[in-house]
């Protein structure tokens, strides 16, 4: 049997990807959890993880912490612009040891949209393509908790303001988009594989109103021009690089960027994507 790692395990993606991988049978020996601060894993190695340290910050961790892995699931990190360099050390110390195949969880069409957040994930699936080690590319759409993290905001003010027009947005829950990648990593497929994976799209007017049907509160969408949104984001506290960053999302969303047909994520699952209802339902009851 190969042996996993996994990146990124003490955030929220990669530990739903080794319970993935434990509740399938995968033995806990078998799983490496990589991670930046081995004491935030202590339970897993309770439980027979192999938990090791390895920071893309720092490529001297990374051979000691992929030895004698076989599939490697590389999670995307969070601090934007030094992906490229920190996943590209990632892939090159996961080659040296001989993995056999390199998952990674970049953005929905990531080689065409004018998504803003894209521009590392498609640096990193360049640094793939050049590794020559066979990758599996999870083009992962945005999550559905980019929107019920917010409930709360949206219940109190009764409105979700925006700037994507009609454009739809193909969320799914995390969990979901773990529960594909654990699948996609178990799976002996041979070659390159990219999977663009998203759920049913929404609009933001559909999201403001599955939220009035399951909270019993009425929200409605509010729709400006980019250049207002971004206005009213930064009278909300953001910084303006940060709001004009969430203002250019909406306008790929508005573009129908954050959009996709692909059935490969329920494919994946070998069930229906979560509703958006019950996202928002388990989101309240958390
Ligand atoms: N599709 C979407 O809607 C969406 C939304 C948000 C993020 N994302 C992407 O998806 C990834 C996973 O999502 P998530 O919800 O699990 O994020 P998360 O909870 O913030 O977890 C991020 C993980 O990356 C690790 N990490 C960050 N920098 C690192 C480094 N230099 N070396 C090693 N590990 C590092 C963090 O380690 P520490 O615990 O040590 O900080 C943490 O384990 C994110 O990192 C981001 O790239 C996608």
């Amino acid at each position: 049997m190969p042996r996993y790692a996994v990146t990124g395990v003490t955030g929220h993606f990669g530990r739903h990807v080794v319970e993935e991988l434990l509740s399938r049978g995968v033995p806990a020996d078998d799983v490496v959890a990589v991670v930046r601060t081995p004491g935030k894993a202590t339970e897993l190695v309770e439980r027979g993880v192999q938990v090791r340290e390895g920071d893309y910050s720092r490529p001297e961790t990374l051979p000691a912490a992929l030895v004698d892995v076989q599939r490697l699931l590389l999670v995307s990190g969070t601090e934007v612009g030094q992906r490229v360099a920190q996943h590209t050390a990632v892939i090159e110390a996961a080659k040296a040891n001989g993995a056999e195949r390199i998952a990674y969880t970049s953005v929905l069409r990531a080689d065409t949209t004018t998504n803003p957040v894209a521009g590392d994930h498609r640096g990193t699936e360049e640094a793939l393509r050049t590794s020559g080690v066979p990758f599996t590319v999870l083009r992962n759409c945005w999550y559905t908790e980019v929107y019920t993290a917010q409930l709360s905001q949206y219940l109190e003010r009764g409105e979700i303001l925006g700037a994507a027009g009609t454009g739809k947005v193909s969320a799914a829950p995390r969990a979901d988009y773990a529960a594909a990648a654990a699948t996609a990593l178990l799976d002996d497929a041979a070659g390159d594989v990219v999977y663009e994976l998203g759920g049913p799209g929404f609009s933001m007017e559909e999201l403001a109103t599955t939220v009035s049907q399951v909270s019993g509160t009425k929200v409605v969408y509010r729709d400006l021009p980019s250049d207002d949104y971004a206005v009213a984001l930064e009278a909300a506290g953001f910084d303006a690089g940060a709001a004009a960053f969430v203002a250019a999302i909406d306008t790929a969303i508005a573009s129908g960027d954050l959009e996709t047909d692909s059935d490969d994520l329920p494919r994946l699952l070998g069930r229906p994507v979560t509703p958006l209802a019950d996202a928002i339902r388990n989101a309240m009851a958390a």
